[in-house]
């Protein structure tokens, strides 16, 4: 066995204030990751693990790809950097046009953001804008999902529903939103794909609608699976009564496709799959495979063309935007994930290698401490059992299974598994080994 290599260890853990992180655990035993390449990590122990979740869902086209590296350096070397407000360059102009031909029906009015919390932000801003050019101001009420995940600004976290992500800023959360409750039954017990009960959870939006009054509402957003909350697959017919319902009465529909956009379901989009279009989808993470921040806002033609006739010829129509928004370094990297898309036949591999990995993931069913299996396309999520306090059992295990050689994220009770799409059989293989090593090692734990 490899000693430690203290030398890649900073002298001080103490200044980085890391998110999302128990920075206590995390300073008295750090998991520093010093490598990457393909399906594998390595951290700074010298140990392989393998990549289980894509990052954080980001890097479906595995780690290190030579032509997104070259296509940035060239990229920096040429044009570093300009500004994005009354001016611009052709590669965000050529990236959009790429961009819309993935995405459904007429949602060709691209928007660039940073991440996928401000293209949240930016979706339920572009909501607005559009009720008001269309003489609709009164719409100003928004409709989230009971443990729905959509990023960390105020926007994002009042349309969340993650209760530990809200607890704290509750008191300076945006007004005027709601919660449908979320898809998960008791009895969606080791589904496999979509569950065939709960269609009914989307007439939520129907008695809210009823409530408030759906001439009042701007836009319902949901993600199309509950991606952080631990893969909660849509149930049959849930969306398209979503969709219905919103057109009923007016409300935009937004999917936020942060982490099914770009193939994580087979489709390129999971509103392709489920067979719904939304009226704006969000996406981020797996546009530029992780390795520059970009988020994307995706807009049916007709939302544009309202905010463009509602301002006087010459006005800025829509006051937002970043200074980062589509930078010339994250164009560069999303264009080369649109060539290694095409090229590799990325989608496909996704759907194909799906049944594969489902199969795998719920041969783990049988372990005593799994409570419960989810999975869709190249998404999965494992409820752990617990005899500590509930929330904990998902990163005791993480932990468990990170010695055990796989890494992945950990939510609550859950452990989330997405693959990257360049997995092949002997990785889905060596991910789910790992997995059952690592499960069976909390379980021990669990047991002493
Ligand atoms: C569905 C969804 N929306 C939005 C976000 C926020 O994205 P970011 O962390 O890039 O701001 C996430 C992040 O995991 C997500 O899963």
């Amino acid at each position: 066995m490899s000693s430690p290599d203290t030398s890649k260890i900073p002298n001080s853990l103490q200044e980085h204030w890391m998110p999302f992180t128990s920075n206590k655990d995390f300073k008295e035993n750090p998991r520093l990751i010093t490598g990457a390449k393909g399906v594998y990590l390595t951290n700074h122990k010298g140990k392989t693990m393998i990549d289980a979740s894509s990052g954080l869902f980001c890097n479906p086209l595995g780690h290190g790809r030579r032509e997104i590296t070259e296509a940035v350096s060239k990229q920096l070397e040429q044009l570093d950097y300009c500004q994005p407000f009354q001016q611009g360059f052709g590669g965000s102009f050529e990236l959009a046009t790429k961009i819309s031909r993935h995405t459904p029906g007429n949602l060709n009015r691209i928007f660039y953001t940073i991440c996928g919390s401000t293209a949240v932000e930016t979706a339920i801003k572009i909501s607005i804008a559009y009720h008001k050019a269309k003489g609709d101001g009164q719409r100003f009420r928004f409709i989230g999902r009971e443990r729905g995940y959509h990023g960390m600004n105020i926007g994002a976290v009042s349309v969340g529903g993650m209760v530990n992500n809200v607890k704290t800023f509750a008191s300076i959360l945006m007004p005027g939103v709601a919660h449908i409750r979320h898809t998960h039954l008791p009895e969606h017990k080791f589904i496999s794909g979509q569950p065939d009960t709960g269609v009914e959870l989307a007439d939520d939006l129907e008695r809210i609608a009823a409530n408030f009054g759906g001439e009042n509402i701007a836009a319902c957003i949901v993600e199309p699976i509950a991606g952080s909350t631990g893969t909660l697959v849509p149930p049959k017919g849930y969306l398209k009564r979503l969709r219905e319902i919103c057109d009923k009465h007016g409300i935009l529909l937004i999917f936020d496709e942060v982490i099914t956009g770009w193939g994580r379901t087979g489709s390129p989009f999971a509103s392709q799959e489920f067979g719904v279009t939304p009226d704006i989808i969000t996406m981020a993470k797996a546009t530029t495979n992780g390795v520059v921040p970009m988020g994307v806002v995706a807009c049916k033609e007709e939302i544009y063309d309202a905010v463009m006739e509602a301002a006087p010829k010459g006005a800025v129509e829509l006051f937002h935007g970043y200074t980062y928004s589509g930078i010339p370094v994250a164009v560069a990297a999303a264009l080369a994930v649109q060539d290694i898309i095409e090229k590799d036949d990325i989608f496909n591999r996704a759907k194909d290698m799906s049944p594969y990995f489902q199969k795998g993931l719920f041969s783990l069913k049988d372990i005593d401490v799994v409570d419960n299996i989810r999975g869709y396309g190249m998404m999965g999520g494992i409820d752990m059992k617990t005899n500590i306090k509930p929330g904990k059992a998902g990163f005791e295990c993480f932990k468990a299974c990170y010695e055990a050689g796989v890494n992945f994220k950990a939510t609550g009770d859950c452990l989330i598994i997405a693959p990257q799409f360049i997995c092949e059989k002997k990785h889905i293989d060596e991910i789910i080994d790992k997995l059952r090593a690592g499960i069976l090692n909390y379980s021990k734990n669990l047991k002493n």
